[in-house]
């Protein structure tokens, strides 16, 4: 909740953030303004079991994720028994959405054994009922990297099932139209097929939007150099919103400058694209963080920022698209059709039914 309005002693209203939708290949603000993510992946902690549980430390990290220039964290896992309302709170406070992945540590998509189980749907369904009354609750994921080679590609089907079932959930239950989609690994010789896929077929089983771990722009890179301009056409006419769900390649350097962003946010790509999530906040052993912890092992604490996070704020701080206004906006867009079976590529036929439940 923030505060607004207040003049002398008097506080004439507490407004809620306002909450996000999709309409067209946009992200749009209950206000009519266009939505783009500048967001970081919040792993605070190496064993991502207790996630935005820690409200004291959500406290110490959503000022500092506000003052990177950051609108959204990105959380891949949450365990849906616990309380998030401090948390929440602190980044909503902050101006910070949350998009959640519905995995929990002991319920996921499996991509070697791929099921979709009512114990699974239980649980992403609780996770559902537990996030959907935040209005700072941008979406959910229901699955990231599922798919990672061509064996695991009937994979795809059951995280579509995922998607299905749980879009039919919410609407059951008469939560507003929060966006559930898919975050995907970045696959050389899959890209187009997977995007496709979570984008084809009727608007009740797809995807409402499309993420892509993608970690192409290293050092000193360009557009062509890190094949955004294939992935800047391939998003031509895509009906539902289209970002980069993980991204932030570390180069050869001892520290990133970001210049992808000018790229992704700057008029170049801003008209099809709706922004990123840079990997990632809290410094690990695999060297991605923006900021360190005073206790690196359980991620809490004051941080420390590091050159990383100085060089992304830069960038964000002159990237303020405005984009198209709800209301200006009235897109005729058409879905991809599924992609083709493939021996040894894509192993799902275009009309394949999507497993049920069981
Ligand atoms: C929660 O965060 C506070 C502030 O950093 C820290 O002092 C405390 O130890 C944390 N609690 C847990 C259980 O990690």
């Amino acid at each position: 909740m923030r505060l607004v309005g207040c003049l002398l002693f008097f506080c004439s209203a507490v407004l809620a953030i306002p909450t996000i939708s999709v309409k067209g290949s946009k992200f749009f603000t209950s206000d009519g303004d266009q939505f783009y993510i500048k967001g970081v992946a919040y792993t605070a902690s190496a064993n991502n079991a207790n996630n935005i549980v820690n409200g004291s430390q959500c406290e110490l990290d959503a000022p500092r994720i506000k003052e990177l220039g950051a609108n959204t964290i990105r959380v891949y896992s949450v365990d849906p028994t616990l309380d998030h309302d401090k948390c929440m709170d602190a980044f909503a406070n902050a101006g910070i959405y949350v998009l959640v992945d519905m995995a929990t540590p002991v319920f996921f998509i499996n991509r070697i054994t791929p099921e979709w189980t009512k114990e699974l749907r239980n649980a992403f369904a609780q996770v559902i009922d537990g996030f959907q009354k935040y209005d700072n609750l941008l979406g959910f994921f229901a699955g990231n990297e599922i798919i990672n080679d061509p064996k695991s590609t009937g994979a795809a089907a059951y995280a579509k099932a995922v998607i299905a079932d749980m879009k039919a959930y919410r609407d059951l239950m008469q939560y507003r139209k929060i966006p559930i989609g898919y975050s995907a690994a970045d696959l050389d010789d899959l890209r187009l097929q997977q995007q496709d896929y979570f984008n084809c077929g009727s608007d009740d089983i797809s995807a409402d939007f499309f993420g892509t771990n993608r970690y192409s722009w290293c050092g000193a890179s360009s557009f062509t150099k890190s094949g955004y301009d294939t992935m800047y056409s391939q998003v031509d006419g895509y009906s539902i919103p289209y970002f980069l769900s993980e991204t932030g390649c570390l180069g050869s350097g001892d520290f990133r400058i970001f210049d992808d962003q000018i790229a992704l946010l700057g008029r170049q790509m801003n008209d099809r694209l709706s922004g990123n999530i840079i990997y990632q906040w809290g410094e690990q052993p695999n060297g991605y963080g923006l900021v360190s912890y005073a206790n690196t092992e359980s991620g809490t604490g004051a941080v420390k920022t590091k050159q990383d996070f100085s060089n992304l704020k830069s960038q964000w701080a002159t990237l303020e698209p405005a984009g198209v206004k709800a209301s200006d906006y009235d897109p005729t867009l058409t879905r991809r059709d599924c992609p083709e079976f493939t021996s040894g590529v894509w192993n799902i036929r275009a009309n394949d039914q999507l497993p049920t439940l069981g």
